[in-house]
């Protein structure tokens, strides 16, 4: 069985005491909630602040991207053991990296590999954009992302990792996918492919969460899909009373 999982992620927001603030106010709301995996991803300079206002929260914390060298002359990147000093997970390939900062398949490859090597929990994300969605290219987005991404990584750690179906039209959109339409797109584009690379039971595994405008009033919609286990939330993750009613729409 695997365990749902809601991660927020918080993108450019908060400052270290804003988001003391809200952090303290969730962990309240959500440390009794034992059945569901919660991560939160603030900007690396909360991570610290917001992984001990969550110490007895039972709750994990991610950074939002990091370089896949080592350490060197790479001025404003953050390195894989550098993320590990502060915490468990990290999201690599979203969108707005691929669409901002130049992020590839073969950059979030590297990450990959380099998350591995680090013992971290990637949430990688793929999805396609409207354009591809309009011109009927999800599938063909979405299974060369999965495959490119993951190329190399060994089954065991393969089946560890966290997958998010995030299309790109739905991300701060307020216009969400449905429910059957994600979980097909997971379940025949994500997961296939992660059988064809791994094996049916790694693409049985692995957690594939959906992103894209999720709220307290759809959060329902998505987690009753059997292939979807979670969410990758962007918005609703900084408004305590929404965050809060979407960890317990499982
Ligand atoms: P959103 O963002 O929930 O605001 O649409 C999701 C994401 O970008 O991860």
């Amino acid at each position: 069985m695997r365990k749902p999982f809601v991660a927020g992620n918080w993108k450019m927001n908060k400052t270290i005491a804003e988001a003391r603030e809200l952090v303290e106010k969730m962990s309240a709301e959500i440390k009794d909630v034992a059945t569901v995996e919660k991560v939160f991803c603030p900007p690396f300079t909360a991570l610290a602040t917001v992984r001990d206002a969550l110490k007895n929260a039972e709750c994990g914390v991610g950074a939002q991207n990091m370089h896949w060298e080592e350490k060197g002359a790479f001025t404003g990147e953050v390195a894989p053991n550098m993320v590990k000093e502060l915490c468990e997970y990290v999201i690599l390939g979203h969108s707005e990296r691929r669409a901002y900062f130049g992020e590839t398949d073969a950059t979030v490859n590297k990450k990959l590999h380099a998350a591995q090597k680090h013992a971290l929990v990637p949430i990688v994300c793929v999805g396609e954009t409207l354009d591809e969605y309009e011109s009927d290219r999800t599938q063909e987005i979405v299974s060369s992302q999965t495959r490119l991404g993951l190329a190399g990584v060994s089954a065991d750690y393969a089946a560890k990792i966290v997958v998010a179906y995030e299309p790109v039209w739905a991300i701060g959109t307020g216009k969400a996918s449905t429910g059957a339409a994600a979980n097909a797109v997971i379940k025949d584009f994500i997961r296939s492919t992660i059988a064809d690379l791994y094996g049916a039971e790694t693409a049985q595994a692995v957690r594939v969460l959906y992103g894209g405008s999720v709220t307290a009033s759809n959060a329902k919609e998505f987690f009753t899909q059997p292939d979807i286990d979670g969410a990758l939330v962007g918005g609703a993750s900084l408004k305590l009373d929404e965050f809060v009613s979407i960890i317990k729409a499982f």
